[in-house]
């Protein structure tokens, strides 16, 4: 069979379609970017790892009754996902200051942060994802009060359950990004992915700066090691059992 045409192509992922309408199949890169792509490179095995991270976190969430796009894993590389149009916000986590917060605000990397912010940029890569007022989000008409509270409760409940998940791995949860997806029935379903691309990640057990970092930071600031981190993550996230009667 030859490959479909693919119906779109992001800085991590393509997209192709499948002989049913409704579903979709996701391809993860190698690919890395950061920056908005002013950087660009390559890390080996990141498509494998990160489809691994995010099927095993999708199921776990939709175990936890959170609505996503996941379907399966079919190959290595592969998500079979159902079709969504994306809302194109991308809603920011933090747990922790890191990143863009404390850069933009002077908040020293690693204040808790209580209770926890949840921020929305708008998905443009011309405009740089830009951060947003609620009000510029409503006067664009990127979501309705109603989806965007939705998506603000189902954000806390995610990070309550991914933060206790990565916790008991060893790791700490400091942000993430998460995009969300409408279904062809109207229904409000988490998508895209969650891994070291899309999320900070701590070792617990590393108390320097640098040497804790698992996440795509070792590439934005050029740390080094960053296939290991990854697979570090990949082995945690796999060795964790849950706890049936959660
Ligand atoms: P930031 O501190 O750079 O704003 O990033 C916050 C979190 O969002 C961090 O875990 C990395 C993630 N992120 C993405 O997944 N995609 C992006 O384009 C950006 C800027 C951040």
């Amino acid at each position: 069979m030859s490959t479909p045409e693919k119906l779109y192509e992001g800085k991590a992922k393509i997209i192709y379609p499948t002989d049913d309408p409704e579903i979709l199949l996701a391809y993860f890169k190698d690919d890395a970017t950061a920056f908005n792509a002013q950087k660009r490179g390559t890390i080996q095995g990141k498509g494998e790892i990160n489809n691994a991270i995010s099927s095993h976190l999708f199921q776990e969430l939709e175990a936890k009754g959170i609505p996503t796009h996941y379907i399966d894993s079919p190959t290595p590389n592969e998500m079979r996902v159902k079709r969504v149009k994306i809302v194109p916000i991308e809603v920011i986590v933090r747990n922790i200051a890191a990143g863009s917060l404390s850069k933009q605000t002077g908040i020293p990397v690693g204040t808790i942060i209580e209770p926890t912010l949840v921020e929305f940029c708008y998905k443009n890569d011309e405009l740089g994802d830009p951060l947003l007022t609620r009000e510029r989000l409503f006067l664009m008409k990127l979501a309705t009060p109603e989806q965007l509270e939705q998506i603000t409760q189902l954000s806390l409940q995610i990070n309550q359950i991914l933060s206790e998940f990565f916790n008991e791995c060893g790791i700490t949860l400091v942000d993430f990004k998460l995009e969300f997806g409408i279904t062809s029935e109207g229904k409000l379903v988490l998508a895209d992915e969650i891994s070291p691309d899309t999320c900070r990640l701590w070792d617990q057990s590393e108390t320097d700066p640098n040497r804790r970092v698992l996440d795509k930071d070792r590439f934005r600031r050029d740390l080094g090691n960053i296939e290991s981190a990854y697979q570090q993550v990949l082995k945690r996230v796999l060795e964790h059992t849950s706890n049936p009667s959660e």
